[in-house]
């Protein structure tokens, strides 16, 4: 079946200003490099990896708000780089975004029915009445009552905004939603509300979402895949259990040691690796290693090593 979302060889260089003596110049920034995944239909793939490591970035190319420096985006199997603002309208619809603070996103002179209503009336979809209608039945769907479709983002908490900003999302029926760290601003008990929420609607509406977090508890919980980002590039995908339990690139393990483990006694210990040591941590594997024949190469590539599993390596 054509994926929701593919990503191919994505690659972002941002240019950035330095001033060298009475010259002004610029260096490039490779945030994103090579980047290639798959957001299979009715499924949640994970997005991970500390700050800085180019999750932002991926997730906005996915949905045309940051233009790519090359590679291809498809949605529904079409290919929507370089489409105009015209040819991508209608793929705008298929394609949302939840953002960590969704706050600053609601405008706060329009009623949260009004905020809800707000994509109808961008797309044309319906008649007033038909549009309010809808953004009522959606902040019950998302658990506030109909009666908050008169009140105002200021008079919410985080986890109520997250809801609206939830409802406004696929108030449109996307078919791919980028969650980018949706939780983060959020206290535990609420962050779980709003993660069973996501579940519960991804599964109601065959939702596919790109879940970008550095939490990893909660990408476990949620995910069906994850892909781990480290410097811009993917150092490793594979099914959620097979990173949890057979993680293979070491940036990988690091990042699993550095979950907070409650229990002292079941505290692994830490690699405590350095950026210098983890950059140059790509494993070398030989052909007997790999599930699938890969060309001897000292650079880093993706190779596969189980079905599903890929890992950046040096191919020996
Ligand atoms: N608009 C921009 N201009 C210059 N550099 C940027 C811009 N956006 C992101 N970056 C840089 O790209 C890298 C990846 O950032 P980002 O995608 O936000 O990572 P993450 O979401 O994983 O924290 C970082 O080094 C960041 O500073
Ligand atoms: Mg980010």
């Amino acid at each position: 079946m054509t994926p929701a979302l593919e990503l191919r060889n994505l690659t972002k260089t941002f240019a950035l200003p330095v001033r060298n003596g009475w010259r002004s110049t610029h260096v490039n920034h490779h945030a994103v490099r090579d980047v290639s995944l798959t957001l299979p239909r009715n499924a949640i793939l994970g997005l991970v990896g500390e700050s800085g490591s180019g999750k932002t970035t991926t997730g906005m190319m996915a949905m045309r708000l940051v233009e790519p420096s090359s590679g291809q985006i498809l949605v529904d199997g079409t290919d929507i780089t370089t489409m105009d603002h015209t040819a991508l309208k209608p793929f705008r619809r298929k394609m949302q975004v939840v953002f960590q603070d969704s706050y600053s996103a609601l405008d706060p002179m329009l009623t949260l029915g009004q905020i809800v209503a707000e994509p109808l009336h961008i797309h044309g979809v319906g008649t007033p009445s038909e549009q309010t209608d809808q953004a009522l039945n959606w902040l019950q769907r998302v658990g506030l009552d109909r009666s908050y479709g008169n009140r105002y983002p200021h008079e919410l908490s985080g986890g109520q905004r997250q809801r609206v900003a939830i409802a406004r999302a696929l108030i449109l029926r996307p078919t791919v939603l980028v969650a980018d760290e949706p939780t983060s601003a959020l206290d535990v008990s609420v962050k779980a509300q709003i993660i069973n929420l996501l579940l519960d609607l991804q599964a109601e509406m065959g939702l596919s979402i790109l879940f970008i977090s550095h939490d990893l508890s909660v990408v476990r919980s949620l995910t069906d895949k994850v892909a781990v980002m480290f410097n811009g590039r993917v150092v490793e995908h594979a099914p959620t259990e097979a990173i949890f339990t057979d993680a293979r690139h070491p940036y990988t393990r690091s990042l699993l040691d550095a979950i907070p483990v409650l229990n002292p006694r079941l505290r692994r210990t830490r690699t405590f690796l350095s950026r210098a040591d983890l950059a140059a941590s790509s494993p070398r594997l030989n052909q007997g290693e790999l599930a699938a024949p890969a060309t001897a190469s000292p650079d880093p590539q993706l190779v596969s090593v189980a079905p599903d599993h890929l890992v950046e390596a040096i191919v020996t």
